[in-house]
């Protein structure tokens, strides 16, 4: 194992080598080999540090500061370890490794704090091995409960309870991860789009995270010959599906540019050159800050597909499986880190955020803030996300800055 890092810099590139793939990006997917490693390592580096760690039941891990007043609540500060498949080293990364660094800053300069400080390195956020998403958030706040996961499998077939099982996680019977004693939660993130970068600021604080839908659907035709079957005689899965998506693209046109939606994946069976598709299924993820105008457009594109689907002789399932509502960030903490840029001298940006972030999850339970440092480019989800050294130290120092406003005042 690698020497624990110095500074922020070095424990990105640290942690970026649990789960490194030959392009440059990394795969820490949910309770794999790199994934439990990487948790593990940072669960020794928190206790070098001289932090309180611990994992809840389903593999979140925590490092505590604690308040010598054994009443006092907790202040959370962190985010996510996993990763998309190839995605970047910043992306969830960045707010954990900021937020162990900042209670690294307190335990040395400052002691202990009026309120418990801890630092969470979430199990999962971007739903990339199961269908399910923001699963560590989600279960911490008690908006998912465990058998949520009921029935779900990775692309290998591999359980959900069976991975959680074997990564060390998820025994007994009902595991109770509901945390009662957080007052706020604080989120360290890239930005992930162009915006910081483009009007030159350095940070941005999040007014509001746009709602999510994502859908699985299944197209069913029937696998036929190739060569023997008239075009006029075929149920073709795939005319059906690529059907679809495009009336999903041109749909989404007509509505304001602040809507996406995106079809990130596909899987064709029997996926051979001379069979007739008989089955495909497809994601849709379709996004909007505002939640009746998300609601809308998902009956309009469900109704258009189930008549392409009929008049293609196809039968079709809908299934949504990540449904996240807009929500707004705490008001007083945005103000708070406005005051701390403006006193700094740090140039920022009020904005919303179109990426969804555990911020989503803990804003229903608790005040939470979300901040961001610029991506070049606006690049994310990609082994090319990067954030300078500079941008990435400019949002620590506010993060300290503001958690000891909030845990030393
Ligand atoms: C998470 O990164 C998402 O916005 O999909
Ligand atoms: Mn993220
Ligand atoms: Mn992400």
């Amino acid at each position: 194992m690698s020497p624990f890092p110095n500074n922020l810099a070095e424990a990105i590139e640290w942690l970026s080598s649990y789960g490194a793939v030959p392009d440059g990006g990394v795969t820490r997917t949910l309770y794999s080999k790199p994934w439990k490693e990487a948790q593990q390592v940072l669960k020794e580096w928190m206790e070098e540090l001289g932090l309180q760690t611990s994992y809840d039941p389903i593999g979140n891990l925590f490092g505590r500061l604690a308040s010598k007043d054994s009443m006092a609540p907790t202040i959370l500060v962190g985010s996510h370890i996993d990763t998309v498949l190839s995605g970047g080293k910043y992306d969830g990364a960045y707010g954990i490794l900021a937020g162990i660094l900042a209670l690294k800053h307190f335990k040395e300069h400052q002691g202990h704090p009026k309120v418990n400080l801890e630092v969470v390195s979430l199990c999962e956020e971007e739903g990339s091995r199961f269908p399910i998403a923001c699963w560590g958030s989600g279960m911490m706040t008690g908006i998912y409960c465990i058998q949520d996961i009921n029935g779900f499998r990775d692309s290998e077939g591999i359980c959900f309870e069976q991975a959680m099982k074997e990564a060390g996680f998820g025994i007994g019977e009902q595991p109770d991860v509901v945390r009662s004693d957080i007052s706020a939660f604080v989120e360290l993130h890239i930005e992930q789009g162009p915006s910081l970068e483009r009007l030159q600021k350095s940070i941005g604080i999040v007014q509001s995270i746009v709602g999510q839908k994502r859908f699985r659907i299944t197209v069913k035709g029937e696998p036929n010959h190739v060569g023997t079957t008239l075009m006029k005689w075929r149920k073709d899965a795939l005319l059906g599906a690529v059907t679809m998506i495009h009336d999903l693209y041109g749909l989404t046109k007509e509505y304001d540019e602040d809507f996406v939606t995106t079809v990130g994946q596909l899987f064709v069976e029997p996926n051979v050159p001379n069979v007739i598709p008989g089955q495909v299924e497809f994601t849709v993820d379709a996004r909007h800050p505002v939640n009746s105008v998300l609601s809308i457009f998902c009956e309009q594109f469900k109704r258009q597909f189930l008549e392409i689907a009929q008049k293609l002789g196809l039968e079709i399932g809908i299934e949504i499986w990540h449904n996240v509502q807009p929500v707004q960030m705490d008001a007083k903490l945005q103000q708070i880190v406005q005051t701390i840029c403006i006193n700094s001298n740090i140039s920022y940006h009020v904005m919303n955020s179109g990426a969804g972030h555990d911020s989503q999850l803990f804003a229903r339970m608790c005040p939470t803030a979300l901040v961001f440092v610029p991506s070049q480019g606006g690049i994310s989800h990609s082994p090319s996300e990067y954030t300078s050294n500079h941008d990435l130290e400019t949002g620590l120092s506010v993060l300290i800055q503001l958690l000891h406003r909030l845990a030393y005042k």
